[in-house]
């Protein structure tokens, strides 16, 4: 019964629901489905990624440098840890 990154399930609210890929940030999972994202630095900094985290929980691969509210994440550098629903930028 082990779990891992590559089971959760990515619902992006107004476009469709999508497998993360295990190794990838949330961005880059977006992306390998064709879906559109805004992004800049790709590090955490510049916030052009900030999304709404409508439910579920991801993890940090690197600490966010921009501001971002309760309710938001950056994709560019997080990985879900449940399966998530978010809404873009
Ligand atoms: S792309 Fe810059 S914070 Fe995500």
């Amino acid at each position: 019964m082990s779990k891992n990154n590559d089971s959760f399930m990515v619902s992006i609210k107004d476009h469709k629901t999508v497998q993360h890929t295990a190794s990838k940030t949330l961005l880059e999972t977006i992306e390998l489905h064709q879906i559109e994202v805004q992004y800049h630095c790709r590090e955490g900094y510049c916030g052009a990624c900030r999304s709404k985290l409508i439910c579920g929980k991801v993890e940090y691969t690197t600490d966010p440098l921009a501001f971002i509210d309760d309710d938001e994440i950056l994709p560019c550098c997080c990985i879900p840890i449940s399966n998530i629903e978010i809404k873009l930028g």
